[in-house]
């Protein structure tokens, strides 16, 4: 069988990251979740007190940092992580889920040059197929031939709702209001951004899974990638 290019978008909460990271277990391919990255340089300019409107060092910063995400070790798996992500060598796979580390990845994702950088990162990742990665610019920017796109989304309070839970798992102290708005400022400035902005790709399937659990959702777009798979061998199949 032929191995897809698998593009899912979605705003925060969305279940992006569960999703995508069953599907590819499932279709055993690669899973990539390009958020991480934001995340990790995030969490290095947070740590170096780089100011989050500061474009030229942040640019300087992204080009000098080296980020790698590779596979959970099991224990990192039962924890929630859907990737092993590493800042210059060091795990950071946990101290980035974070509602500050999310609020900054969100706001240095504003800058062109900054995307620049990752979205080439990323696009090597990306290449070659049998691939599933997840964000807000996958299927417009990142990987505009992906053969099968969707775009995620359910319903603010059950986003909310999620995200909160997540946070309580790992023993933060957040209320639902406060996740809710955390949420929502994010949403609003990757959606309004005027580089690269979270939107639907025009050949994107759009998936709300407000009523829906994650395994359902990833069970529907697996359906859709065998279909796809299926066409893809028979196209091949049929030329000389
Ligand atoms: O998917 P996430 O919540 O881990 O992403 C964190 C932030 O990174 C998100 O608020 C916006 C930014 N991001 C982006 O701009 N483009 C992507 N492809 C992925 C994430």
């Amino acid at each position: 069988m032929p191995r897809l290019t698998i593009a899912i978008d979605g705003p925060a909460g969305s279940g992006k990251s569960s999703v995508a990271r069953r599907i590819a277990a499932m279709l055993e391919y690669l899973y990539l979740d390009s958020g991480a990255m934001y995340r990790a340089l995030a969490l290095k300019a947070l740590r170096k007190a780089v100011p989050l409107d500061d474009e030229s060092r942040l640019v300087a910063l992204a080009k000098e940092t080296h980020i790698e995400l590779k596979p959970p070790t099991l224990e990192q798996e039962a924890a929630g992580a859907k990737n092993r992500v590493f800042l210059d060598g060091e795990d950071v796979t946990s101290e980035i889920r974070t509602a500050e580390v999310a609020q900054a990845a969100s706001r240095l994702a504003t800058i062109a040059k900054v995307r620049e950088v990752l979205v080439a990162e990323q696009q090597r990742a990306g290449a070659g197929g049998g691939v599933v990665m997840e964000g807000r610019d996958i299927g417009t920017v990142v990987l505009p031939k992906a053969e099968l796109k969707i775009f995620l989304d359910a319903s603010p309070e059950v986003r909310a709702e999620r995200r909160w839970k997540e946070h309580q798992e790992k023993g933060e102290k957040m209320t639902l209001a406060e996740v809710f708005d955390e949420v929502i400022e994010r949403d609003r400035r990757d959606r309004e951004r005027k580089v690269s902005p979270l939107v639907r790709a025009t050949d994107a399937v759009l998936v709300d899974n407000t009523a829906m659990a994650i395994e359902e959702t990833a069970r529907l777009i697996v359906m859709l990638a065998r279909e796809h798979e299926k066409k893809l061998a028979e196209v091949a199949g049929g030329q000389p």
